[in-house]
C-alpha cells in the first residue's frame, strides 16, 4: 500500500491521504475587501474533487495592513466569515479536509497605506520603507491573528496554518537580517522567537484543532538564521503545541534560490529526525513517485503540491496512477475514472 494514499490525523482531523494543496495566492478579490468570490469557490473545490486530502486555502491576511496586494483574501472583519464558511462547506462536500493560512505581509506588503515591520527597512527598491511596528502594534497584531483564528473556527476550517515564512511579518521578526529591534521581542533568537510565541498562544486560545506553522528553513544568507536556530524555533513550537512545520525556504532578503526537485528536502528532513516534529515537505515535488519516497523514507508526514496541483487538478489521479494505487473516485466520475 502507497503510504501516500494512506490516511493520516492530526488531532482527530482524518486526512484520506498525504497530499496538501499548497497555499497559493491567487490575488483576486476583486472587489479588494478581502471576501471570497466565486472564482475561489471554483479554483478550491475542483481540487477536491480531484482527491487533494488537504485542501490549503491561501495566505489569507489577518489585518488589511497585512496584505501583499489589495486583491488578497481577508479574514479581519466578521464580514469575511460567511463566504469562508461557504467556501469550507463546498470543499467538505468533496471530501477533502480544510486548512486556512494566517498572514500578515509586514514590509512586503504593496499597498496604498501604510506599511509596518519589526523595523524600518525596506525589503528592496521597489517596496515601500516599513514603519518600525510600536509595542502596542505588535500587541493589536498579535490580537488579530487570535480573532482571525475565532473566525477561522466559525468559518468551518479543520486546520489553521500559520505563515511564518517567505519573508513575511513573522519571518521578519524570526530573521536578525530584518529584525533589528532592541526591546523584548528583538536580539537573541529567544526574544525574536517571542513574536510567533505569543501568536501561538492567542490562536490557541481560540482554537483546540491542528497547528501547523510554515517556516523559512534557509534564508540563503550566511548572515541570516542558521540551521541551528531554525532548529531551536522549531524545538520552541513543538513545546509550544505546533503538529506540524511546514517547511519552505527564502524570500526573507532579495536571494537567489537554487531549485531542482525537492530543493527544500534537506533541511525537512533534519528537522523531523532532529525534532522529532511532523514536517511538511513542499518544492518541487511533481510525481507520485518522488512523493512516496519522501514519505517512506520518513523524511517528513505531508506532501504539499503547488504548482503541480495548479497545471492538473487530478495530479492526485495521476499520482495513484503512477504508485499502482487504485483511487476513489468523485462518484459522478466512477465511470470513467479507470
Ligand atoms: C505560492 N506560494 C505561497 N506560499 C505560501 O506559503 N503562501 C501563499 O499564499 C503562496 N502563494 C503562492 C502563489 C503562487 C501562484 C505560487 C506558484 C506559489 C508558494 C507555494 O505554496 C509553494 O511553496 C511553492 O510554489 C513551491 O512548491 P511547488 O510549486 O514547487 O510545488
Amino acid at each position: 500500500m502507497s503510504k501516500l494514499f494512506t490516511p493520516t490525523d492530526f488531532k482527530g482531523i482524518t486526512l484520506k491521504n498525504r497530499i496538501v494543496m499548497s497555499p497559493m495566492c491567487m490575488y483576486s478579490c476583486e472587489r479588494e475587501d478581502g471576501k471570497v468570490t466565486p472564482f475561489h469557490f471554483t479554483h478550491y473545490a475542483s481540487r477536491a474533487v480531484g482527491q487533494t486530502g488537504l485542501v490549503m486555502v491561501e495566505a489569507t491576511a489577518v489585518q488589511p495592513e497585512g496584505r501583499i496586494s489589495a486583491n488578497d483574501l481577508g479574514i479581519w472583519d466578521e464580514g469575511h466569515t460567511a463566504g469562508l464558511k461557504q467556501l469550507n462547506d463546498e470543499i467538505h462536500a468533496y471530501g477533502a479536509k480544510t486548512a486556512i493560512q494566517l498572514a500578515h505581509a509586514g514590509r512586503k506588503a504593496q499597498l496604498e497605506s501604510d506599511i509596518y515591520a519589526p523595523s524600518s527597512v525596506r525589503f528592496n527598491q521597489d517596496f515601500k520603507e516599513p514603519l518600525e511596528m510600536t509595542i502596542n502594534d505588535i500587541r493589536e497584531t498579535i490580537d488579530s491573528f487570535k480573532n482571525a483564528a475565532r473566525r477561522a473556527k466559525e468559518a468551518g476550517f479543520d486546520i489553521i496554518e500559520i505563515h511564518g515564512a517567505h519573508g513575511y511579518l513573522i519571518n521578519q521578526f524570526l530573521s536578525p537580517l530584518t529584525n533589528l529591534r532592541q526591546d523584548d521581542f528583538g536580539g537573541s533568537r529567544k526574544n525574536r522567537y517571542r513574536f510567533l510565541e505569543e501568536i501561538i498562544a492567542s490562536v490557541k486560545a481560540e482554537w483546540d484543532g491542528p497547528i501547523f506553522v510554515r517556516i523559512s528553513s534557509n534564508e540563503y544568507d550566511e548572515k541570516g538564521n542558521s540551521m541551528d536556530d531554525i532548529l531551536y524555533f522549531t524545538e520552541r513550537m513543538k513545546e509550544d503545541g505546533v503538529d506540524l512545520v511546514d517547511c519552505s525556504s527564502g524570500g526573507v532578503i532579495p536571494a537567489s534560490i537554487p531549485t531542482y526537485p525537492g530543493y527544500q528536502l534537506n533541511r525537512c528532513e533534519r528537522i523531523k529526525k532532529e525534532t522529532d516534529i511532523a514536517t511538511g515537505a513542499v518544492g518541487l515535488i511533481t510525481t507520485g513517485i518522488q512523493a512516496e519516497e519522501i514519505l517512506q523514507n520518513d523524511r517528513a508526514d505531508l506532501v504539499f503540491i503547488g504548482r503541480s496541483l495548479l497545471r492538473n487538478p487530478y495530479w492526485p489521479k495521476a499520482a495513484a496512477d503512477e504508485l499502482g494505487t487504485t483511487l476513489d473516485a468523485p462518484v459522478q466520475y466512477k465511470r470513467g475514472w479507470k
